[in-house]
């Protein structure tokens, strides 16, 4: 499978919706919060992988602001995965720097803490960036960036005809980062649960079957490979990006 990936187009930018812990444990009759220590696992190996590769950015949704909702004793195995098993030589091996998107102070201090001592002991790495969304929801993100926009409005530091779709990027919690390329979603569920709205206005959805855990790096290889057989558009017409990609060669 491989050999197929065209190395020159991998994307800069994956954003995974790590979905099916749940059931991955409970078809072998585990707990649900065996396949989510399971996907903790899955998480550094295609962590690793995607940084072989060249991805830049790596964007996982690791809890939405929605999971909060789940029973007590799985919110607290997520926070106690982020307490005792991140493993943080997968960031120093790799040159990987670690990152935190979300509402993060609604989660326990201690969470909080230990994110921070994460993303303060990988800031010197320059190779991709790992980003956990945590706890995320994207309608959030975006009632927040309206209220910070409304504000400046408000006080006369911007004009309400200033308001661009950049002024929305630049509130965002991922403002930092480009727009993901590839959105993958495993589990199974054709949908994306309030993650990114804004920033996959023009990703390419790849949704697969497989479970979380059993996502391996020849599935991964599939989603690339997918995205590479696929003409990005951007609202404008095939004869038209056929004819930038022929100037573009002309013009090397
Ligand atoms: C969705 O599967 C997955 C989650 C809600 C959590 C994802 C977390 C990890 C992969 C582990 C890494 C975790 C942290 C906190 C860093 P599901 O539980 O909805 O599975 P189901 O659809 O089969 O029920």
């Amino acid at each position: 499978m491989k050999e197929l990936l065209d190395m020159n187009r991998i994307p800069q930018h994956i954003a995974i919706i790590m979905d099916g812990n749940g059931r991955w444990a409970m078809d072998r009759g585990l707990d649900r919060t065996f396949g989510h220590k399971a996907g903790l696992d899955n998480l550094e190996q295609v962590t690793t992988v995607c940084s072989n590769l060249g991805v830049k950015y790596l964007t996982v949704y690791a809890f939405s602001i929605e999971n909060f909702n789940r029973p007590a004793y799985e919110v607290e195995a997520l926070m106690g995965l982020v307490l005792s098993f991140f493993k943080m030589q997968l960031f120093h091996n790799n040159n990987v720097s670690f990152h935190v998107v979300g509402d993060v102070e609604r989660l326990p201090q201690s969470v909080q803490d230990k994110l921070r001592s994460m993303v303060e002991e990988t800031a010197m790495y320059d190779g991709m960036a790992m980003t956990i969304a945590m706890p995320y929801s994207s309608k959030q993100e975006l009632v927040n960036v309206s209220k910070t926009i409304a504000r400046k409005v408000q006080n006369g530091e911007m004009n309400i005809d200033d308001i661009t779709e950049d002024t929305i990027s630049e509130n965002l919690w991922t403002n930092w980062m480009p727009d993901p390329d590839l959105l993958i979603r495993t589990g199974g569920e054709v949908r994306i649960s309030n993650y990114l709205l804004w920033q996959c206005a023009y990703s390419e959805f790849y949704f697969c079957d497989c479970y979380w855990p059993d996502f391996s790096e020849e599935e991964l290889h599939k989603a690339i490979i997918s995205y590479q057989n696929r003409q990005r558009r951007f609202g404008k017409t095939e004869a038209q990006i056929e004819a930038e990609a022929e100037e573009e060669v002309n013009n090397k």
